[in-house]
């Protein structure tokens, strides 16, 4: 039987939501998956041990996250096994598209190929809370694409999305990001009213970052990485983010694929026609609607 990897970052679940749609897929073709779920310091089997690799992640500020170029920078060396990069973002933006740049660099450095990305726009953790006819737009359009995409790595096809030098500039622009969130991290805070010392953000923190003391306590170091794994799964909303609080999302999203009805008016105005473009490339056209109240 051929064996699939997934060795995958997931802050609040939509990563490895696709990544679930990958596995459905590919074991209709008789693949056998295995999910690695990247923390620091984990020990993974080694992509050799896999006929088909996937790395995933969600992109943080244009970027792949900290925790996946140092699992880049870890792997064992290779010569030249192939690989596809499956990530998410909030956006549908272009900008997105030069997110794997350092981490396709930390794996070639190791010697393996990158052969196709497949991106999907996923509910936003960070920003502003999407409606449930937005998220239902979105994993309907995921669950239109997968399966194509699957195909394609099955296959070992290519598919790479084009970026421009606009793209790469802002990635670099916003490059601080990774360094900043370890300051940022610094200043979250638990508001001790709300906290019920459950362990949920020590036991969720892919870097170690938060631990409880004796009291019930809950600590924050300075290896954050921003990825708000913590604050979105808050049982009680207590973990104040500081600098970002304003931006906080709070709670897991229900995902519906039921679509039926809706209209151009159900795609949120902030960027409303990037949104549109988007579900229209993943099989969803959607009728203008009428006058919003
Ligand atoms: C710190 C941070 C930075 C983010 N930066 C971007 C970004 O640059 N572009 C974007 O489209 N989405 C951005 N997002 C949104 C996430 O990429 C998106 O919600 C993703 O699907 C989350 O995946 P996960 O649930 O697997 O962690 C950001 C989220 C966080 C927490």
């Amino acid at each position: 039987m051929m064996k699939a990897a997934f060795y995958c970052f997931s802050a609040t679940g939509n990563t490895k939501r696709i990544c679930g749609l990958f596995v459905d897929e590919l074991k209709k073709s008789g693949y056998e998956t295995e999910y690695f779920a990247i923390r620091q310091g984990a020990t993974y089997a080694p992509p050799s041990d896999f006929d088909l690799v996937f790395v995933a992640y969600p992109v943080h500020g244009f970027s792949a996250p900290r925790i996946m170029t140092d699992f880049a920078k870890a792997l064992p060396a290779s010569d030249g096994q192939s690989y596809y990069i499956v990530k998410t973002s909030g956006e549908p933006l272009e900008a997105n598209n030069d997110s794997s740049a350092v981490l396709m660099r930390n794996m070639a450095a190791k010697g393996y190929t990158c052969k196709g990305e497949f991106h999907y726009v996923m509910p936003y953790n960070m920003l502003f809370r999407h409606s449930d006819a937005m998220v239902a737009l979105m994993w309907r359009a995921a669950k239109n694409t997968v399966p194509a995409d699957a195909v394609i790595a099955a296959s070992g096809g290519e598919k790479m999305p084009e970026k421009s030098s606009r793209a790469r500039m802002i990635r670099r622009a916003l490059a601080f990001e990774h360094g900043g969130m370890r300051i940022l991290g610094k200043f979250f805070r638990v508001d001790r009213k709300k906290c019920v010392s459950c362990g949920m953000c020590v036991k969720l923190c892919p870097f170690g970052n938060i631990t409880m003391d004796e009291s019930g306590r809950v600590k924050f170091g300075n290896k954050c990485m921003g990825c708000t794994a913590c604050s979105f799964h808050c049982p009680q909303n207590a973990i104040n983010i500081g600098a970002m609080n304003r931006f906080k999302v709070n709670g897991a999203y229900k995902f519906s694929d039921d679509i039926t009805g809706f209209t151009a008016e159900d795609v949120c105005d902030y960027c409303h026609d990037a949104y549109l473009r988007y579900f229209e490339a993943h099989g969803i056209k959607l009728p203008a609607g009428g006058d919003k109240e």
